[in-house]
């Protein structure tokens, strides 16, 4: 069983890489930031709160996003081959509790693979998506805003999986090819 967590800041390829893992290795692909977004176009009471961190470049509550993980988990088909998690944890208390949530169901995570690419990329990416994606977070206030937040609160989930010696950086930069051949090199290396 395979349950990677894909993470790096925002506009580092998470959602890109994850279509081709889920392609490969026949993996449920679980995106928070997409369930998100599924609540704010059904206009949900959920989705209405979300929506108000989301714009404004924030993390929306652990205790909501834990919530909605968890019955994703609980929710899974049997028989699936693992899971990638894009976009969780973003915080260390996020990240402790996929720790219990997982030991309930005997699984663990197998590696955290962290996408680092330079900021200036970052910027231009998302700037460019945002021409077209609809996303309220794509703009250049919001996307600096995000910048800050993952600094502040997401990177630290690495040292969380390094100390468990469950972390491989990967660099994001370059074609999405080689990214995706970088990525699969130590996925297939946790499989052996
Ligand atoms: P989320 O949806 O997770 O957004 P994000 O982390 O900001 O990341 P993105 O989805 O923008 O980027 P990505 O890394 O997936 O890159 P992509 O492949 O799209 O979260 C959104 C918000 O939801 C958060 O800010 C927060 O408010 C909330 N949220 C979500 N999860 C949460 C949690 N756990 N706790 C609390 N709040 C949570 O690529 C970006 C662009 O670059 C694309 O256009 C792509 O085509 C292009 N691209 C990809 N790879 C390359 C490449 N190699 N070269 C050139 N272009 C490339
Ligand atoms: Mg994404």
């Amino acid at each position: 069983m395979l349950n990677i967590i894909i993470c790096g800041a925002p506009g580092c390829g998470k959602g890109t890489q994850s279509d081709l893992l889920v392609n490969k290795y026949k993996l449920e692909h679980l995106s928070t930031g997409d369930l998100l977004r599924k609540e704010i176009a059904k206009k949900s009471e959920l989705g209405l709160i979300a929506d108000s961190y989301i714009s404004n470049g924030n993390l929306v509550p652990d205790a909501m996003i834990i919530d909605i993980l968890s019955k994703a988990i609980n929710e899974q088909a049997e028989g699936v081959k693992g899971v990638i998690l894009d976009g969780f944890p973003r915080t260390v208390a996020q990240a402790e509790a996929l720790e219990v949530m997982l030991k309930k169901v005997n699984k663990e995570v197998s590696v955290l693979l962290d996408l680092t690419v330079d900021n200036d990329e970052l910027i231009n990416r998302l700037l460019k998506r945002g021409e077209t994606s609809g996303r309220s977070d794509d703009n250049l206030e919001t996307i600096k805003k995000r910048l800050e937040i993952y600094e502040i609160k997401t990177a630290p989930v690495s040292d969380f999986y390094k100390k468990i010696n469950k972390y491989a950086s990967i660099n994001g930069m370059g074609s999405i090819e080689e990214i995706f051949e970088r990525i699969a090199a130590v996925i297939d290396s946790k499989r052996q």
